[in-house]
């Protein structure tokens, strides 16, 4: 062998060192949109790679966790069409969502080939109008809409009479424990990486639950911050979207994307003053707890009664404004006065499947923002959460 084959055989053998080295250094599993962006940017990974790596995921674990109902049929499309802008350096191309997955639940409407059932046959085949307004600025991003998430039907608030369009979702941490609903899809999507992002709703618990089992992070806005025009309705004072991830930094980024006003939706109109104009990301502190005031909330003084009360009052108009009015109430003498007089940053409680309602119903009637990261697992292995909640217009302090 001449002196010139060995010296080539060596130089495929140091490349072929190097090259597997950097593409081991990778994984998609479990990268958070940082990880992503720099794979995109260093040229490791395009989001049609990315995009063909989720499908297949989603076709060897959706049959038995069940966290997706309907995959993107223009998803590899959108994917090749995110990395010709990254390619030329089109404007928005370094957002962080540019190029990012992101699976929906299924009550937020997309005026593409997806449809919008609410997990509920009664809307297969239905027609919306136009994209939800929280969709209107994810693919303004530059996310690539993935999926619709299972959901429990109707959000669980009608059931019964309707045939359910996703059924018997898995937690993928123990499989006969549950996934807590009812953006249980995203929650299970999310944790067994399916899906490198997503959006929930919540009226009472539906975001905070469901990342708390799944042992993902889960922002419940204050109502109004995000839009909630598409997305189809259970209470309007209390519904509100947002991001459920595995990270607090994607969640953030994804709320980042989402909050603003919108015209169709009137309560965007009011809460504008309570975003943050340079956005969230600035308050992404690795020591943000050190000399907080944190309230643990121990007895029931907020009216769960009356929240049912209110629930099954709908549209018996005098009745229901008294209700209300003692919501309000409620909330300005319970735990706003409870923050205020006792100088509270935040409320904190462990978020469990058997203590789910305490917190998020406390932060569903009045509104409130809620933030829920994985706090370990109990003696079975089913992760649960600490959630910290606080007044309108806290997220800063909670993120
Ligand atoms: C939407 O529902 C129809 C049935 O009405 C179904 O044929 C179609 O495949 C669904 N779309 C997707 C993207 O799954």
């Amino acid at each position: 062998m001449s002196t010139n084959s060995l010296l080539s055989i060596l130089v495929c053998l140091l490349l072929y060192g190097f090259f597997t080295k950097i593409t081991t250094a990778f994984s998609i599993k479990e990268a958070t949109t940082d990880d992503l962006q720099l794979a995109f940017q260093q040229k490791h990974l395009t989001s049609r790679q990315l995009v063909q790596f989720y499908l297949k995921e989603i076709r060897r674990l959706n049959p038995l966790l069940r966290g997706f109902i309907e995959v993107n049929p223009d998803s590899l499309y959108l994917a090749h069409k995110a990395d010709q802008e990254r390619k030329a350096n089109a404007q928005g191309s370094l957002h962080t969502l540019h190029g990012i997955p992101i699976l929906l639940r299924d009550n937020i409407a997309t005026k593409d080939k997806l449809n919008t059932t609410t997990g509920s046959f009664a809307l297969l085949g239905s027609v919306v109008p136009r994209d939800a307004g929280v969709v209107v600025r994810l693919r303004k991003a530059g996310a690539i809409i993935l999926g619709k998430a299972s959901m429990s039907e109707w959000a669980a608030f009608r059931s019964t009479f309707y045939l359910v369009v996703s059924v018997e979702e898995k937690n993928p941490y123990v499989l006969s424990a549950g996934p807590c609903g009812s953006s249980s899809g995203s929650g299970i999507s999310v944790a067994a990486n399916m899906v490198a992002v997503s959006l929930g709703t919540e009226t009472d618990g539906y975001i905070l639950c469901p990342s708390s089992v799944n042992s993902i992070v889960g922002i419940k806005p204050t109502v109004g911050l995000t839009s909630r025009s598409g997305v189809v309705p259970i209470s309007p004072r209390q519904d509100t979207v947002g991001p459920m991830c595995r990270t607090v930094r994607d969640a953030v980024y994804v709320l980042d994307a989402i909050v603003g006003f919108d015209h169709y939706d009137d309560a965007t109109r009011a809460a504008v003053k309570f975003i943050s104009e340079a956005g969230y990301k600035q308050f992404l502190k690795p020591n943000g707890l050190k000399g907080k005031r944190l309230g643990m909330e121990k007895t029931k003084e907020y009216g769960q009664d009356l929240f049912e009360a209110a629930e099954s009052l709908k549209g018996a108009d005098k009745l229901l404004k008294l209700v209300v009015a003692n919501l309000n109430k409620l909330s300005r003498n319970g735990l706003e006065e409870l923050v205020r007089k006792h100088k509270l940053d935040a409320l904190v409680t462990p978020y469990d499947l058997r203590r789910s309602s305490d917190i998020s119903t406390l932060l569903a009637i009045g509104g409130y923002p809620g933030i829920t990261v994985p706090a370990g697992y109990d003696n079975v292995g089913v992760p649960f959460g600490i959630c910290f909640g606080g007044l309108k217009g806290i997220e800063p302090k909670l993120i």
